[in-house]
């Protein structure tokens, strides 16, 4: 299992744990306020867009160009920026920590 931290716009922690799929699933799975998830996770509607943790980023990498072209649209976007939908969850990214963006 998986463990992956989110910390909502209320400042609450969150931990949760999941095995496969899309972080932006397991969010949306857990109802973690903030990540609706609204397209599917077809990477076209950004309601699911995170701030991964400094010292994670190594782990999940850089968006990709049609993530880029979306976080384009977005509002308070960061070095850090991701698109969960994006992030597939695997054992490498245990203890990932993820700040639901605003
Ligand atoms: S769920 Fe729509 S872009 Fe991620």
């Amino acid at each position: 299992m998986t463990k992956i931290t989110f910390i909502t716009s209320d400042n609450e922690s969150i931990t949760v744990e999941g095995h496969s799929g899309s972080v932006m699933q397991l969010a949306v799975q857990h109802g973690i306020k903030g990540i609706d998830g609204d397209c599917g996770g077809v990477c076209s509607c950004a309601t699911c867009h995170v701030h991964v943790a400094e010292d994670y980023f190594e782990k999940t990498g850089q968006a990709g160009d049609i993530e880029k072209d979306m976080l384009e649209f977005e509002d308070n976007v960061s070095e850090f920026s991701r698109l969960s939908c994006q992030l597939e969850i695997n054992d490498s990214l245990d203890g990932l920590v993820l700040t639901v963006a605003k």
